[in-house]
């Protein structure tokens, strides 16, 4: 009898470009033999694709290592290894902290997976954490999980150093894929029948790779044949042109949708965060993205309690989330992370319960414009994909808009997931529209 293949769990954490690399990942494994189990099989080998952008997401981490450490008594040989964003910041001190880890293995160092199992069987511990100016894993075919979205890195790293932020730390320089490799790609996600590309990169305008910006290489991949929508996150408002702007306004397959870190209200603290633009500047973009784009949804990212944000800094934050009306708004409290600029520089010094406080109110302030906006949507008709079913009945699809809405309703004889159909809004709820096709 041949050995049985050994298995492989896979957990991720963190953002699309997590996810993105866990199929990478998962790719690099199954090519070498593996094979990837899902939580109610028994595996080989764990392994958890982490995020260290905040604490929270470390404490969650810790938890489960704290758990197959103890699983590890249970069953001897169990092989624990721990991927991305915190080992590359923690380094060989994630082995100190947790001895049941085996191994760990930094975003630019995958292909090291095989060989680092290895040597883990054999009873060996390894830190696998070198960062790399060229790698892209352009090369490899990531083993998607099957659906109607595609996720497509077409760079990697950030060379922005926003002061808060530890990934220009965690995934190292910015990197480029070239425009053929990104549009072989996506024609080969059109022949597996995928209807949605999201194009992902941690800074997505700093892409080039010769004469080609990210404007022009979007506009190449919405003109592949059979992509129907393209998306794309995250861009940074000190660098997005009017030109791409137009390349979208300009191309039906480019969702009207832009994700649009926002951050702060106040430019005192946008300049301590050394973001590389004034609240003029981010309305002055908002102002011309909306003249151009028609029906345009706008989403956006705020830290609350930044190093020394005054009351009078937060109102400002305020002022500008009433101002713009985003869709919607990923409200966050600032968490320090050990490395960064503003770790160094600045003390941690607003409140923990201020801190909250702040993103409390922003949060209900942000439910209130979204529920806003929705209720305008009732009565409208809208064309949605269908992307699979509610979480609560195999009766109701789920389905997105353009704008990059969830839309719920009732199934009808002939639907299928991937499906584009014309739905009527009746309802919504400040996150979701429900509605019946018409
Ligand atoms: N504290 C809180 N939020 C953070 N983000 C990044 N770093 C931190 C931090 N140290 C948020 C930013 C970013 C999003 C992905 O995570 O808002 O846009
Ligand atoms: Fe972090 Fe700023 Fe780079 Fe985004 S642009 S990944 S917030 S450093």
């Amino acid at each position: 009898m041949p050995e049985a293949k050994p298995t492989v769990r896979l957990l991720t954490y963190g953002c699309q470009m997590n996810e993105y690399d866990s199929e990478l990942v998962a790719s690099l494994l199954a090519e070498n033999g593996y094979v990837l189990v899902d939580d109610h099989h028994p595996a080989d080998i764990i392994l958890v694709n982490t995020c260290a952008v905040r604490e929270s997401a470390n404490t969650r981490v810790y938890a489960q290592l704290s758990q197959w450490t103890h699983q590890k008594k249970e069953q001897p040989g169990l092989i624990v290894g721990v991927l991305g964003c915190i080992p590359q910041n923690l380094k060989d001190g994630l082995l100190e902290k947790f001895p049941g880890v085996d191994f760990v293995c930094g975003p630019d160092s995958y292909r090291r997976l095989p060989e680092l199992i290895a040597h883990a069987r054999a009873g060996g511990h390894e830190a696998a954490v070198d960062l790399s100016e060229y790698e892209t894993y352009s090369d490899i075919a990531p083993l998607r999980v099957p659906g109607v979205n595609a996720w497509l890195a077409v760079m990697r790293g950030c060379d922005n150093f926003c002061s808060f932020c530890v990934v220009p730390f965690s995934r190292g320089r910015e990197r480029s894929r070239t425009p053929e490799s990104v549009l072989e790609e996506t024609r080969q996600l059109t022949r597996e029948g995928y209807k949605q590309v999201t194009l992902l990169g941690q800074n997505v305008n700093s892409y080039r790779s010769g004469d080609t910006d990210f404007a022009a290489l979007i506009g190449q991949v919405a003109a592949v044949d059979g992509i129907e929508r393209v998306r794309f996150t995250s861009p940074h408002p000190k660098d997005f042109p009017e030109h791409l702007i137009e390349v979208i306004a300009a191309n039906p397959r480019i969702c009207s949708h832009i994700h649009f870190p926002l951050q702060a209200g106040a430019d005192r603290i946008l300049k301590l965060m050394n973001r590389g633009y004034t609240l003029d500047d981010f309305l002055r973009l908002v102002e011309m993205m909306r003249a151009k784009i028609p029906n345009l949804a706008l989403t956006t990212d705020i830290i609350c309690g930044f190093p020394t944000e005054t009351d009078a800094d937060y109102q400002e934050t305020v002022r500008a989330v009433s101002t713009v009306e985003f869709d919607s708004a990923f409200i966050f409290k600032y968490s320090e992370r050990e490395g960064t600029p503003a770790a160094k520089r600045y003390p941690d010094d607003v409140p923990d319960d201020i801190k909250s406080e702040r993103v409390t109110r922003l949060v209900a302030l942000q439910r209130e414009i979204s529920a806003t906006k929705n209720r305008a949507m009732i009565g409208q008709t809208v064309r949605v994909l269908i992307e699979g079913f509610s979480k609560k009945s195999p009766a109701v699809l789920r389905a997105r808009t353009d704008s990059n809405k969830i839309v719920l309703f009732p199934t009808a004889p002939g639907l299928a997931v991937g499906d584009f159909c014309d739905v009527r809004i009746s309802e919504v709820t400040p996150n979701t529209l429900l509605g019946q096709v018409v």
